[in-house]
This record gives C-alpha cells, sequence and structure tokens, in this order.
C-alpha cells in the first residue's frame, strides 16, 4: 500500500506529508484545514494513471483550481509529488506468484504557458520486486532499503512548441528483471544483451510519452511495474445523499454506487441474480455483468445480501427485510422494505422511509461491495450517534476482509463527530491544520499515553480531541 505522500503545489498542500497506516485513516481538523483536498489529491492522482496529465487536471477544475495560489507566488506552476509504499500485490496479467514490490516514486507535473499544457517535467521512479520471500527477508533484516531492481529517470523541457522528453536514467538488475522482456511489446523489445539499458533509453526517447506516469512506459518492459499501480487506482469519496438513494435506478444501470449513493437498488438487483462459478473461493471477481467498480471480493454475493439486511435489520428494528422491486412498466428498480406493524406486514418503498435509513443501505453496501472507495466522508450525517460507532466497526471489518493484495487495506474517513471519534483509536488519527495558507497533517506520536488518558478519565478520543487535550501528544 501507499505509505507515504508528499505533495508540493497541489491546492493548499504545499510542502504537505501524510503518512498512511493500514486500516481507517480517519481525517480531523477545521473547516478548510485541507482534508477534502488530501482525498481529492489522491482521485487526482489516480486520474493521472488514467488519462493525460493535462486531461486529468481539466477534470479537477482545470489549472487555475488545482495548482496552489499563494499570496507570494500567485498561481503555482509546478506539483511536485513523491509517493512510497510497497507490500504484497496480487498476481494478475496472468502470472502465478503474488509479488512483493516496494516503490519509491518522485515526479513533478509542469504548467507550461507556451504551449499551454501540463506535462511530467520530470520523474524518477525506484522499485524492487521479487517473488521471493526469502529476499523480502533478506532486504529487511539488513536494514539497506536503498536496494532497487528498477531505476529510472526522465525528464521533458519545452523547445520552442515542442515538448523534448529524455530518458536520463535507467538501470536495472538484469538478473531478476531480464527474463521477463521477451516479446512482451516490440517497441521496447530489448535484446538479451548488454547494452539492453541504452536500447530502452532509446527506445524511450523515441516513444515515451510525458503524458503518463513513467510506470506506464516501464509496464511495457517490466510487467511487475504495473503491479504497484494499484496503490493509485481507487478514487471514489462517497459522500451520499439520501435522495439519490432514494430515488432508484432504472434496471439497465450496472451495478456499482456512485459517489453519491446512486446504484443502490441496481447493486442489491445484481446481488440478488449473481451466480459464483464453482471455483469462486480463488476468485477476485465473480463473473457477472458488473461493472470494474463494483466487486464482493472473494466473498459469496448471496452472503453479502444477507450481511447487508443483518445490519439493516440492525439499524432500523423494524424493518423486516429489504428488496429491489422492479416497476415492469417504467423499468425502474427501487428497494422496498418490509416493515412490522400491528397487525402484519407493510411493505414500502424506500423513498417513505428516512434519509438516516437509507444512508445506512447505501454507506453498508457500497463498503461491502466496492473495492474502489478510497474514502467516505462525514459518514456521521443523517446516522444516529449509536450507529456511528457501529459504522465504523463494520468499515474497519470490511477493510480488513477485503483480501490479501496491500492495495486494499486502507480507506479514509473525514469527520466532524465527537461521537465517532470516541469509538475510533489514536492510531487511527491523522490530525490536519491549516498554518499560513499551507494544509499540515501529523499522527498522534504517543499513542499509548493517548490510549491510557481514555481508559482512565472514561472519556473518548473525540472528547479529548474537542477539549484540545490531543495537541500534548
Ligand atoms: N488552489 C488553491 N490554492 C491554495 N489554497 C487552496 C486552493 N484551493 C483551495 N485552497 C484552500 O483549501 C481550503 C479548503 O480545504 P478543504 O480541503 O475543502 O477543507 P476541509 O478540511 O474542510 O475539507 C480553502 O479554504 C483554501 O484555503
Ligand atoms: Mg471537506
Amino acid at each position: 500500500m501507499l505509505r507515504s505522500i508528499h505533495v508540493d503545489g497541489f491546492k493548499s498542500l504545499i510542502n504537505c506529508s501524510v503518512v498512511l497506516r493500514p486500516g481507517v485513516n480517519i481525517l480531523i481538523g477545521a473547516q478548510g484545514a485541507g482534508k477534502s483536498n488530501i482525498l481529492m489529491f489522491m482521485a487526482f492522482l489516480s486520474a493521472m494513471f488514467t488519462r493525460p496529465a493535462v486531461e486529468a487536471v481539466y477534470e479537477f477544475g482545470g489549472v487555475g483550481r488545482i495548482f496552489s495560489r499563494t499570496a507570494m507566488h500567485g498561481l503555482g506552476r509546478k506539483i511536485s509529488v513523491r509517493l512510497a509504499g510497497g507490500g504484497i500485490y496480487r498476481a494478475r496479467f496472468g502470472a502465478k506468484n503474488s509479488l512483493y514490490a516496494e516503490y519509491d516514486y518522485e515526479f513533478t507535473i509542469a504548467y507550461s504557458e507556451d504551449i499551454e499544457t501540463v506535462f511530467f517535467e520530470n520523474q524518477n521512479l525506484k522499485f524492487f520486486q521479487t517473488s521471493n520471500e526469502e529476499e523480502v527477508v533478506h532486504r529487511e533484516s539488513s536494514g539497506n532499503f536503498d536496494v532497487w531492481d528498477v531505476h529510472v529517470e526522465q525528464s521533458a523541457h519545452v523547445d520552442g512548441f515542442r515538448i523534448v522528453n529524455q530518458c536520463k536514467t535507467l538501470k536495472f538488475n538484469s538478473k531478476k528483471v531480464d527474463q521477463k522482456f521477451a516479446g512482451i511489446n516490440p517497441r521496447y523489445f530489448l535484446a538479451d544483451s548488454d547494452d539492453s539499458e541504452k536500447v530502452f533509453a532509446d527506445r524511450f526517447n523515441k516513444f515515451g510519452n510525458c503524458s503518463f506516469p513513467i510506470v506506464e512506459d516501464l509496464g511495457n518492459v517490466f510487467p511487475s511495474a504495473r503491479y504497484f499501480i494499484t496503490d493509485f487506482s481507487r478514487s471514489k469519496i462517497l459522500n451520499i445523499d439520501p435522495k439519490v438513494v432514494k430515488n432508484g435506478e432504472d434496471c439497465a444501470t450496472s451495478p456499482g454506487i456512485e459517489e453519491d449513493g446512486e446504484g443502490v437498488a441496481a447493486t442489491l438487483h445484481a446481488l440478488g441474480r449473481a451466480k459464483l462459478s464453482p471455483n469462486s473461493e480463488k476468485q477476485s471477481m465473480p463473473r457477472i455483468e458488473w461493472n470494474e467498480n463494483y466487486s464482493t471480493g472473494i466473498r459469496d454475493p448471496k452472503i453479502v445480501l444477507e450481511m447487508i439486511q443483518n445490519s439493516v435489520k440492525f439499524a432500523c428494528e423494524e424493518i423486516e427485510s429489504i428488496q429491489p422491486v422492479k416497476d415492469q412498466y417504467t423499468n425502474k428498480i427501487q428497494v422496498h422494505a418490509d416493515l412490522k406493524s400491528n397487525n402484519g406486514i407493510v411493505n414500502l418503498p424506500i423513498s417513505l422511509l428516512s434519509d438516516g435509513t437509507a444512508k445506512w443501505l447505501a454507506l453498508i453496501t457500497s463498503v461491502l461491495t466496492n473495492r474502489s472507495i478510497l474514502a467516505i466522508e462525514y459518514p456521521e450525517n443523517f446516522i444516529q450517534t449509536c450507529m456511528q460507532s457501529e459504522l465504523l466497526n463494520i468499515i474497519r471489518d470490511c477493510i480488513s476482509n477485503a483480501d490479501e493484495d496491500s492495495s486494499n487495506n486502507f480507506m479514509f474517513l473525514t469527520t466532524h463527530s465527537e461521537t465517532m471519534l470516541n469509538s475510533a483509536d489514536p492510531s487511527e488519527i491523522i490530525i490536519v491544520s491549516m498554518e499560513n495558507g499551507s494544509t499540515r497533517t501529523r499522527r498522534i506520536k504517543r499513542i499509548e499515553d493517548v490510549r491510557n488518558v481514555i481508559q482512565g478519565d472514561g472519556f473518548g478520543l473525540g472528547h479529548m480531541y474537542r477539549c484540545g487535550k490531543l495537541e500534548d501528544f
């Protein structure tokens, strides 16, 4: 997983570092401190891996909105980023074994006024990869983490009205990466010879594309370089609007839940109809017609459906069961609920239930079915206080059961709820603050001491935060 981010030049993230941990990472801090900017940066990062940098910038509001604006320099022209992480990555692209990888990736994207575009001005990527466990142990016990199998540096500059792109450094451990080249991409095909580094550099200079992260180009030669892209692939920032959930969907909508909660009915409908193939336990994605953002991990869809039913009943006692109902005239699916009443069961569409119930259903369904959720903003809105801590437990559970792939074992939350924070652990917190126009983040350093205070006085973390007591830790 991504372990640390350093950003300079994205909105209020000016020389800002964020340290991530597995599990939930709860961003707290004043309004305007930069919590949403951190999340938006992560989503922006994910966009940059799938489309040219200039398009990603445009999609997130354009140069004038995402480049930092400071009193001293006005609108910035560059965003510099450093990302470090690693872990175990599930086998993909036909590979048999899972892979252990570590990376350290620095890049700067720049806006050129002359040619009015955004491009990767320089990139510096180092990574280490192995499927051999002994090698991982060795690297860790030696304490020398500056051992890389691939090191590549690219730089680009504007010359007249053209961007000149250059591969400056390419070093690789040919013992480990060489065998994998053959036949992968003729454009980059490297002969098994001593000058293959030079060959790659030459090819890169011809074909390399400074609109994309270098991992893309490199992936043509070293397939393993693609593995850790999954660390930046999650982009969904849920901010569920109960009104949208109450609306329902056309039954041709593909399953999967959008950031505002659209798609709950379609997702429940698909879950009910899903069939797993016999070796489902090994499959990470049950094969039905769902879109890429939708997967129940290794769980059987029927079990997921049952978990959703149970948690809805738990949150709202009068509900007996929920079902997606398709109207045969309008082709619309809407969630309905059987509610207990004095003289039997009454069936109501979700549009008549409470906003809290609609939001709860959407939250639970998304965390149980979606692996592309990056963050949940203010999950507490509309949710009753005791259910807020329950929600935190459910989210924690989902993350720890996600799957072995280390890209999937963390999630961000933002919250202003003292109640929710009361059930958080100090190790989960990231305190975000605004200092002289720049966002700063910090983790609680003396975690054990905070736990002791909480145990001693019986109040939770939220109480400590509200009273300003966390500052001392
Ligand atoms: N392009 C920019 N340059 C500098 N600062 C920015 C830029 N865009 C937004 N900001 C800062 O970010 C703040 C909003 O941060 P946000 O992440 O929305 O806060 P919150 O912590 O409440 O989610 C604004 O108040 C402003 O100070
Ligand atoms: Mg915000």
